[in-house]
């Protein structure tokens, strides 16, 4: 394997893992991470690879329409893979512009970049879209699944802007040909989770004794997948997909959140050592999330037997994985939580 990659979003929790993947899996490849390192983005996660010669940082944001063409024409990428974004349900549903900003307006700029500097000479490029199981919509408790026919019907702001961009990675394949391929998928978890989303939020709040804040009656449910197992996926689809495809993946590993945190509860009460139960008295119901959905759940069947991709880790060894990740990386959760984190870039960072 050969060549430049743009990876955008990399300093954020997916993005981190796939650039690790790919820096240290092809040594031919040179990886270029462009992150505009918000809250979400922390070079922290990277700092293993950071000084490996086959990987760069460039802090920018997806948006900047001067900024981008210039990238572009820096490094001659051949392939891109797209993860910046804002990615939280629940801030989307505070701030919907910045949403629409960065994962709309900012993917289209970023299609814009690749459609002009590779001239409509297409070949040997990639344009690859990393998107979610939301744009989907809910599903009820059917026993249905998303498939890739599945007609999109988004409902949060968040899902909304991604499906936007969705259609927007499509209309450049239709009515340009860039080269592009899409994937969806379902709730990841894993290191590197910020702790605004369920998992890594209810582990902080175990471990300190703080209250776990379940939405509702803690019913939806949602379709974990180990956050290596979706790198993997990017992996196999970037280098073996089809132009034009979309493929779904997922865990087919659906838990209630209520039974999910229950289960954390347990494993968090055998690690630090306290009496069975104790963590579960934490959990407090709270006021819903707005047009919160029901139940994801994703048929993966179509990557798994075209591209031969499947995941390798059981939830509950995943569970514990992640459970033993955040107890021995105090030092990362304590940086995220008390901003700290953001320091440790200021000076990281070299801009290129
Ligand atoms: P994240 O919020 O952890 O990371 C997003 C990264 O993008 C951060 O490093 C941030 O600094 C960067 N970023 C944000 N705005 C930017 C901008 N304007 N310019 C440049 N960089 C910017 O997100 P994540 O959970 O790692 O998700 C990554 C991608 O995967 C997103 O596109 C998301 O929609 C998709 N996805 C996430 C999940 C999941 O469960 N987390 C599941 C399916 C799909
Ligand atoms: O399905 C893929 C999506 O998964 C990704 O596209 C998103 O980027 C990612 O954030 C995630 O979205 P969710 O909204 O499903 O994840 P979150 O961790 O925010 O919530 C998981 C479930 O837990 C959801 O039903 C809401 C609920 N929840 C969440 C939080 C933060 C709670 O009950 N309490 C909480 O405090």
């Amino acid at each position: 394997m050969k060549g430049t990659i743009l990876i955008t979003g990399g300093a954020g929790f997916i993005g981190s893992h796939v650039v690790r993947l790919f820096v240290t899996k092809y040594s031919g490849y040179r990886i270029v991470n462009l992150d505009a390192l918000t809250y979400a983005g922390n070079l922290e996660n990277l700092k293993d690879i950071a000084d490996l010669p086959n990987y760069i940082f460039v802090k920018g944001d997806i948006t900047d329409e001067k900024f981008i063409p210039e990238l572009f024409n820096q490094y001659k990428f051949d392939g891109v893979i797209h993860l910046a974004a804002e990615s939280h349900v629940d801030r989307s549903i505070t701030d919907p512009l910045a949403f629409i900003r960065t994962n709309v307006f900012g993917t289209c700029n970023l299609l814009n970049a690749a459609k002009n500097a590779w001239k409509d000479n297409f070949e040997g490029k990639r344009f690859y879209h990393v998107s979610t199981d939301e744009v989907y919509g809910a599903l009820e408790f059917d026993g249905t699944y998303f498939t890739e026919n599945t007609k999109y019907d988004p409902h949060s702001p968040y899902s909304a802007s991604k499906a936007s961009s969705d259609h927007f990675v499509r209309a450049y394949l239709d009515t340009y040909g860039l080269p592009v391929v899409i994937s969806n998928c379902s709730n990841n978890y894993g290191a590197n989770h910020f702790p605004e989303k369920l998992i890594p939020l209810a582990i902080n709040n175990i471990k300190n004794k703080k209250p776990i804040p379940v939405y509702g009656k803690g019913e939806n449910v949602r379709d974990w997948l180990w956050v290596n197992d979706h790198a993997r996926a990017i992996d196999t689809i970037f280098h073996n997909g089809k132009t034009g495809q979309t493929y779904n993946i997922g865990g087919n590993n659906e838990w209630k959140n209520i039974d999910l945190i229950y289960k954390l509860c347990e494993i968090m009460d055998r690690k630090l050592g306290r009496a069975q139960g104790e963590s579960a008295q934490l959990i407090t119901f709270v006021k819903d999330r707005a047009g919160h959905d029901l139940r994801y759940a994703i048929d993966s069947s179509k990557l798994q037997s075209e591209l031969g991709w499947k995941p390798s880790l059981q939830f509950e060894e995943g569970l514990e994985k992640t459970v033993d990740w955040y107890l021995s990386n105090q030092e990362w959760l304590d940086n995220v939580t008390s901003g700290q984190y953001q320091k440790y870039y200021e000076v990281q960072y070299t801009e290129r």
